[in-house]
């Protein structure tokens, strides 16, 4: 198994340019079942999700082509089960669900199994597809939903204990595209990647108004058409590298091809923490420099466009060095602080209650061996070691092999000292 080793202390310079934005590649690629004509989608990053989401398409019949980030699908003649063995990897893949039952009448797919992160139920997916007319059935820990009268536009409130979800609001939205009638989705997320998902649909012939917004209506089309997108810039490798800026670059880092209507979170947080974060005039480009006088501050996550539960591992890490007390609160995974253990071991101070943790920023952190929990704790952990005193040995890293692109690339790229290696873990 992989591990990566951060020498810390280097201060970080140059520019590289962000992916394209994984979380919104999946429902798009799980979108293509839609049609039988080819799609074509550019900007897929090359991580073990993508192509956990291409080996899942394949088993369900899909022609798959892809090269250098570009993805060429066929789904002329496709099945509805889709197989265990790649389902259990991603829990992404219960995406397969809407557009299987709105092209074939029916779906098998298991249910995806515990989290890291937390508590991830499906019941609002279900409840979305059993509103439109779907009968739900499990069977032997798959999933089976069969539309045998066809499906039929209603109206369905989408909110959750937690708020809106975001594969939940994709699947419905996938399988109201080729439902009879009109389907309005109250309390819809309104994530960037629910925005890209619907005009990607919209370019296969989708009739879709309010994506972005709470409120989706879904006029029902009999087929959908071929078509060629280009992913939206991945908003959390962004974030995530804007922190590298913040907590490692004294001269400034650079990122190019990413959008600042994105960024709003990352850069309120940064700015508020003492960072200089200046967007050029397009927005498509950011520098991040290290503050002179950072501080600590509050984090709450909440949905789009408030702080994304994604990036509240990153701003962990940068906190544990921070001065002052910060305190960051998940409302959205309350569990989701598996990385503040680890970081402990590294010497921050960090006390974790009920979805909150309390961090009084020290002077520096010290290396050590720590094991990777899920993608942004892995993410989080790199972070720190990047000032950390020492060589920190990240273990288990293709958790984060399952979501950034060519990390350990792109930070040498930008003057970090790091070595994947190959660990007997
Ligand atoms: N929820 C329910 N019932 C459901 C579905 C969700 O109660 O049927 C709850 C969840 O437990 C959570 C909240 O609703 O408390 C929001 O979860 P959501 O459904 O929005 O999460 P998701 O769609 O499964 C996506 C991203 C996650 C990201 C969340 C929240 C993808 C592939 N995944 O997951 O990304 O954290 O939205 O923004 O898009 C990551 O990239 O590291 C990652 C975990």
């Amino acid at each position: 198994m992989d591990k990566l080793l951060v020498h810390g202390g280097t201060s970080l310079s140059g520019s590289i340019n962000i992916s394209g934005s994984k979380n919104a590649s999946l429902p798009i690629l799980a979108a293509a079942l839609l049609t039988d004509q080819q799609v074509v989608i550019e900007r897929v990053p090359d991580v073990s999700d993508t192509n956990y989401m291409l080996q899942i398409l394949s088993a369900l019949g899909c022609e798959v082509e892809r090269y250098s980030g570009t993805v060429k699908i066929t789904a002329a003649e496709i099945r509805p089960e889709a197989p265990y063995e790649i389902v259990r990897k991603m829990r992404a893949s219960i995406c397969v669900m809407g557009p299987l039952v709105a092209r074939l009448g029916r779906a098998s797919v298991s249910i995806p199994g515990g989290c890291v992160i937390g508590d991830r139920p499906i019941d609002l997916h279900l409840k979305g597809l059993q509103a439109i007319g779907a009968n739900i059935d499990t069977e032997g820990g798959n999933i089976l939903i069969e539309a045998k009268e066809g499906l039929k536009g209603q109206e369905v409130d989408l909110s959750g204990k937690h708020g809106p979800t975001v594969l939940g609001t994709d699947n419905l939205l996938m399988a109201a595209v080729l439902t009879e009638g009109i389907t309005v989705i109250e309390s819809a997320a309104c994530e960037p990647e629910v925005v890209d998902l619907a005009n990607f649909l919209i370019s296969m012939g989708a009739k879709i108004e309010g994506a972005g917004t709470r409120r989706i209506t879904i006029q029902g089309v009999t087929s959908l058409g071929g078509t060629h997108h280009t992913v939206i810039p991945d908003r959390i490798e962004a974030g995530t590298f804007m922190v590298a800026g913040a907590i490692a670059s004294r001269s400034g880092i650079t990122l190019n091809r990413i959008r600042q209507d994105q960024l709003t979170g990352a850069t309120e947080k940064l700015t508020e923490a003492g960072h200089l974060v200046k967007f050029n005039r397009t927005g498509d480009s950011v520098t991040v420099t290290q503050g002179d006088s950072p501080s600590g501050c509050s984090i709450t996550t909440a949905p789009h466009p408030g702080f994304p539960t994604d990036m509240q591992a990153q701003f962990t890490a940068m906190f544990a060095t921070t001065p002052g007390i910060s305190v960051i609160e998940d409302t959205i995974f309350p569990q989701r602080f598996m990385h503040c253990a680890e970081l402990t071991r590294m010497g921050a101070d960090i006390s974790v209650d009920n979805g909150t943790a309390v961090v009084h920023g020290i002077n520096q952190l010290s290396a050590a061996p720590v094991m990777a929990s899920d993608l942004r704790a892995s993410a989080a952990l790199v972070l720190a070691g990047l000032k950390a005193k020492g060589t920190t040995e990240i273990n288990r890293l293709y958790h984060i092999d399952r979501g950034y692109e060519m990390i350990d690339e792109k930070l040498l790229q930008l003057g970090a000292k790091v070595e994947r290696t190959r660990g007997s873990v």
